[in-house]
């Protein structure tokens, strides 16, 4: 089966910060696990480039937004490898062929008769690049989510009909309950359309940095129609010679902060309606990492989490599993850097990471290496059954959270097998060579399916570990517990989460 997932396409307005590595972070998580799986996957992310927010801040800086775009864009990019984030693809909107079937498909809601000339006036946030209705706008007229002031804007443009898709859309949302998840907000974007739908606008005629209509030449695509677009428009370039639409198109999850939930479950399946394009499965919305205090990040209040202060000191696993970790996926949460070194000790270090060196350690020096072959513990073996069906029906419905909580568990128990069982002193006593020829085979088997299980949150110290168990086997059949294990030969390794310097 196809698995296709994609992040939100980050504005190049500003420098890639904690927010943008979190959504991408869930994305890659997901990917990871169906590759394991033996799905067809294609995970996209990128950049959104056109509009006033690109404008404007290149404008501030003096530069063409071109020049701006280029310049963050690498920023993004360069991102993605530091995060160990296994994109299949990058689309930036200026690339020239996503300009071109962005025009080709909205020419097809143009021609569908979707689309009409008409004068806009509103309530609008340029930061958001978003006309704001009555029931969003915060008291002092500002943004809810910018708290800056919104500006009264009047000018001609070509309006989408999304007002002729309120039936659609309820029909959509009566027969999909899982086209939005969480439930909240499902309900939540229900209740936007319940509202009834105002048509919106679909072009500018005072910019000139974006896409530009090719009906009338002297307008741009509005921003978000040109950036939704892209989830579309990456499939039919992102490999030379190859449209891979009809293998990856519908989207299984685009995965997003709630700051976009509109754009996402209600113009963007108005507009694939409009243009005769499949909508996609799911829309994933998660909650807003919160400064410290509680309060939303952002530099001016210095409680932003700098992802490469976390991956210059602990490591960039330790980073992502922090923040799958940390905070409930779908809520919002407090992030600081004391929250990430109190798990890397108690729960990297102390836990997984300890379990692995003691195991390795045990086969080591009592069994020269080598691990034995024989049945593994009943007891240990009922523990893990069931779990990687479980962990895949959680990451099915995008719950990296409650899946790694329950990986977790059996990490926890492993290690209280060691202490039952207490292979040092099974050790003094030549009578009980069996006993611990069990323990060691059975600890050998659960590191390698907690490993194999965990290796979309930690893809480089998991697979540190399972080269030194010997058997450097990433598919999802082996996050089975075995009955029995074979014959195998483990090597020593460094601490995969050293102790940091007290
Ligand atoms: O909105 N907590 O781009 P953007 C969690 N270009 N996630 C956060 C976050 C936070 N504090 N801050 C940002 C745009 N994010 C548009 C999207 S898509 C067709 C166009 C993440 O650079 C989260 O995924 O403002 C959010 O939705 C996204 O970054 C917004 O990134
Ligand atoms: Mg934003």
């Amino acid at each position: 089966m196809s698995f296709y997932v994609t992040t939100p396409i980050y504005y190049v307005n500003a420098q890639p910060h904690l927010g943008h590595a979190y959504t991408t972070i869930a994305c890659d998580v997901l990917a990871r696990h169906m590759r394991q799986r033996g799905e067809d996957v294609f995970f996209l992310t990128g950049t959104d480039e056109h509009g006033e927010p690109v404008a404007d801040a290149a404008h501030a800086l003096g530069i063409e937004p071109k020049e701006l775009a280029d310049r963050n864009a690498e920023r993004f990019k360069a991102l993605m490898p530091r995060l160990d984030v296994s994109n299949d693809f990058f689309i930036r909107t200026s690339d020239p062929e996503h300009e071109a079937r962005v025009q080709q498909v909205l020419q097809r809601v143009h021609d569908n008769g979707h689309v009409y000339k008409g004068l806009y006036e509103g309530w609008y946030c340029p930061r958001c690049a978003d006309f704001k209705v009555e029931n969003e706008i915060l008291e002092g007229n500002l943004c809810p989510i910018h708290e800056i002031e919104l500006v009264r804007e009047k000018e001609e443009n070509w309006f989408f009909r999304l007002s002729t898709f309120q039936g659609p859309l309820e029909q959509l949302y009566a027969e999909r309950p899982d086209f939005v998840m969480p439930r909240r907000h499902f309900n939540e974007a229900s209740a936007f359309i319940a509202q009834g739908l105002q048509d919106v606008s679909l072009s500018r005629a005072r910019l000139k940095w974006g896409v530009t209509v090719p009906w009338d030449p002297s307008h741009v695509f509005y921003v978000w129609f040109d950036a939704l677009l892209n989830y579309y428009t990456a499939l039919g370039y992102a490999r030379p010679g190859e449209d891979l639409t009809d293998r990856y198109w519908p989207a299984t999850y685009h995965v997003i902060g709630k700051d976009i939930l509109k754009f996402h479950t209600v113009f963007w399946p108005a507009m694939l309606m409009a243009a005769d394009i499949q909508v996609p499965d799911h829309v994933f919305v998660h909650g807003f990492l919160l400064g410290s205090d509680g309060r939303k990040m952002s530099k001016s209040l210095g409680n932003v989490l700098d992802p490469f202060e976390v991956i210059d000191e602990l490591g960039t696993d330790a980073l992502r599993f922090y923040l799958m970790r940390d905070v409930a996926f779908g809520s919002d949460g407090g992030v600081g850097m004391d929250a990430v070194r109190a798990r890397y000790e108690a729960e990297l270090a102390n836990e997984y990471g300890n379990l692995a060196s003691r195991t390795l350690a045990m086969i080591l020096r009592y069994r020269d290496g080598n691990v034995p072959a024989t049945a593994t513990d009943s007891e240990l073996t009922a523990e893990f059954d069931g779990l990687p069906e479980h962990v895949a029906s959680l990451l099915d419905r995008a719950e990296p959270t409650q899946a790694l909580e329950a990986i977790w568990q059996r990490v926890r128990r492993c290690n209280r097998y060691v202490e039952e069982r207490a292979p040092w002193v099974l050790a003094r006593d030549g009578g009980s060579a069996p006993q611990l020829d069990q323990t060691l085979a059975s600890l050998a088997a659960g590191v390698r399916s907690l490993s194999v299980l965990l290796h979309p949150y930690m893809p480089a110290s998991t697979a540190r570990l399972l080269d030194a168990l010997g058997e450097p086997e990433f598919a999802y059949s082996h996050a089975s517990f075995p009955a029995s294990v074979n014959e195998g030969r483990v090597s020593p390794l460094e601490p995969l989460f050293p102790k940091r310097g007290q």
